[in-house]
């Protein structure tokens, strides 16, 4: 790879950083005649790091540190077979309370040749509330695994009554670091061994390789925690319960990625003059199930049509206000986008006022009122105003806001009170 990564034109050098926790492991890179001329080369670097405790990363040669807030391009990391040797926790699930297992082992007489062949596994059952992790997100996480719903292979497992599942707790705290270190822009190749989609199947499905051990890890409750925090994984359909190759992508632009989209550009192969109307349908056909990130993937697959606004605005407004800060600046990237792609032919207001309310539904009041601001046919339009007075107030300027009101009933007396009938006289 860094063979080929030194062939590639790209405006920023790219440079490949081997990493493991293990000192070992890192000498004996830094010993290795090929990879010599790499390392002198200034292509390759290497670092003793461990994603799970430390939130720097400092590169041997080049003596680069890579912290939160002093990466500026996104980060592509590979994680290959670390999430399956890294620490989980075991639960069991029983219709309501969560117990954890605390596993422990015992050397069984006359045990085979190997360490782990002469050992006899053994747990212990603790009662857990809530709390466990440090982390609320992880926490409610837990909560909501052991309460079932889709996690698994491809999201699609019914939960059963009662069940044992390893909980990724280093995993999720190594994207942790890696989204820190990155600003929240990564791409991540992993290489997992998944195992058995219904994870209660088999009782600590270890691999033994040599004098160590691996779990299978249930990419799916990966997904569920950064799906919510913007990102995208892309896993394979077809793939061996050794290996599982996967893609995670946040805080960049997936274009065509998601599921959805591939099923528009069905629809539109099918169809391509009827992009919006294609779109559209799948949107109705999908009403109530699409996510944020769907919404933003079907408006980028329609080129950001103005018009396709109206069919996904339900869907920003019901989420964009509770959607965490990387994926509603993601959202107003893409509206903010949509407005300066829209051709007013007609002197329609609407583009401007549906743009600028979803932008106000992202806590974006500033980008709002500039929207609104360049718009000439909001200017014309009560709704408008008052969405600038909503603006204006909420960036603490009540002039502006009373100002924004009072255009509003000059341009349309009867406007306020059609939306807001006065009380019933007493
Ligand atoms: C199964 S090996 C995979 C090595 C390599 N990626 C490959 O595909 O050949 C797992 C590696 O992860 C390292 N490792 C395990 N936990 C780690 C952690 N928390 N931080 C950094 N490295 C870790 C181990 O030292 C080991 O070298």
């Amino acid at each position: 790879m860094v063979r080929r990564l030194a062939d590639v034109e790209t405006p920023a050098r790219i440079v490949y950083v081997l990493t493991d926790m293990a000192e070992s492991n890192v000498d004996s890179w830094r010993e290795n005649p090929n990879l010599r001329p790499y390392l002198e080369a200034g292509l390759l670097d290497l670092a003793v790091f461990n994603p799970v405790t430390d939130s720097t990363l400092v590169c041997e040669r080049s003596r680069a540190v890579l912290r939160p807030g002093s990466v500026v391009n996104p980060v592509a990391a590979i994680a290959n077979y670390l999430f399956c040797v890294q620490r989980q926790d075991l639960y069991l699930s029983k219709m309501g309370p969560i117990f954890e297992e605390w596993v422990g082992w015992e050397r069984t007489a006359g045990g085979r040749r190997g360490f782990f062949a002469g050992l006899k596994f053994v747990t212990e059952m603790a009662p857990i509330a809530s709390g466990r992790y440090r982390e609320p997100r992880v926490d409610r996480l837990l909560h909501d695994v052991a309460g079932g719903g889709p996690v698994g292979l491809a999201g699609g497992i019914a939960p059963p009554r009662s069940r044992r599942f390893l909980f990724p707790i280093d995993p999720l705290r190594s994207l942790g670091t890696l989204s820190g270190i990155s600003g929240g822009r990564f791409l991540l190749l992993i290489g997992e061994r998944t195992g058995d989609p219904d994870g209660s199947a088999r009782f600590l499905d270890m691999g033994v390789h040599g004098d160590s051990i691996s779990l299978p890890v249930d990419l799916g409750i990966i997904d569920r925690l950064w799906r919510e925090r913007g990102a995208t994984l892309l896993r394979s359909e077809r793939c061996s319960e050794r290996l599982e190759v996967a893609a995670m992508i946040s805080g960049v632009a997936t274009g065509g990625a998601s599921r959805l989209s591939s099923k528009l550009e069905e629809i539109l192969s099918d169809d391509p003059v009827g992009t919006i109307t294609g779109a559209g349908r799948l949107c109705e056909d999908k009403a109530g199930t699409l996510s944020l990130i769907d919404a933003l993937d079907l408006l980028r697959a329609v080129e950001l049509d103005s018009r396709f606004l109206d069919y996904v605005a339900p869907v920003l407004l019901r989420d964009l206000p509770g959607a965490p800060p990387p994926l509603r600046a993601e959202a107003c990237r893409v509206l903010k986008q949509v407005w300066e792609g829209y051709f007013a032919l007609d002197g329609n207001s609407d583009v401007s006022i549906s743009v600028a309310g979803l932008l106000a539904a992202a806590e974006d009041h500033a980008e709002a009122l500039a929207v609104l601001g360049s718009s000439d046919a909001a200017a014309i339009d009560p709704r408008a105003r008052y969405l600038a007075a909503m603006c204006h107030a909420s960036l603490g300027d009540p002039d502006a806001a009373q100002e924004a009101v009072d255009s509003a009933r000059d341009l349309d007396p009867g406007f306020a009170t059609l939306r807001h009938p006065p009380p019933p006289a007493k």
